[in-house]
């Protein structure tokens, strides 16, 4: 049932988006996990780098890839987490879950794929229980108008050569009309080096109304 094919990208970032976890990604990635309890969804789990960083007082993470090749990944990682991980097909705007039945929605690096932003977050919130969380690292457009413009010529191309991936969204703005945020980090990523179109990033968390 897979319903996002996207082979050269899929074996572009196994084979190569790992680099950034040296360059500080595996630091976001343990902030974006940290305190996280329950049962967690994380939507769009790649190669399945978020799962060396799940704190132990995760019970289960059901990780949806929709992508085949990546989904082997995913189940590669998942046979070494430090937690109990599932992992099974499904998109963003339709999740294999019940209401309200996970404590967590994890997205990192997904919401510039998804087709439709606020129908993803109107599934997050659907299988999300009353007050749980969603936590996010995601690339956005940036808030200065020239980086912004440079963001907006390389949509022009982008998408077609990463995988469907939109340098131009304001996730942030998406996420505040589904959620509340309770925190939101902005940063650029690498912190230091030269600058690209997916350098300017959020960080936070957001809840659903309990
Ligand atoms: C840049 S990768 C990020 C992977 C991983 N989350 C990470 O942090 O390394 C984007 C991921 O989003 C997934 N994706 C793309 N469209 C999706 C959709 N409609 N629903 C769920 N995941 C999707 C891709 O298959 C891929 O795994």
């Amino acid at each position: 049932m897979a319903l996002v094919k996207n082979s050269l990208f899929a074996r572009y970032y196994t084979r190569f988006g790992a680099r950034n976890e040296e360059r500080g990604n595996r630091e976001l990635r343990r902030e974006l996990l940290t305190g996280l309890s329950g049962r967690v969804l994380e939507v769009g789990s790649g190669t399945g780098l978020n799962f060396a960083h799940y704190p132990a007082s995760v019970c289960e993470v059901v990780a949806v890839e929709p992508e085949p090749y990546l989904r082997e990944r995913t189940a590669e990682a998942a046979a070494v987490a430090p937690v109990p991980v599932r992992v099974t097909d499904g998109i963003a705007a339709r999740l294999p879950a019940a209401d309200g039945e996970f404590d967590a929605v994890v997205v990192s690096g997904v919401l510039c794929s998804v087709p439709d932003v606020a129908a993803a977050l109107t599934e997050f919130g659907r299988i999300l229980s009353p007050g749980g969380e969603l936590r996010f690292y995601e690339h956005v457009r940036s808030p200065d108008p020239l980086l912004a413009g440079v963001q907006a010529v390389a949509d022009l191309f982008w998408p077609r050569l990463m995988g469907g991936c939109h340098v131009t969204r304001d996730t942030r703005a998406a996420v505040d009309r589904a959620f509340t945020v309770e925190s939101c980090r902005e940063l650029r990523f690498p912190s230091c080096g030269g600058w690209s179109p997916v350098a300017p990033r959020i960080l936070g968390t957001a809840r659903k109304a309990g």
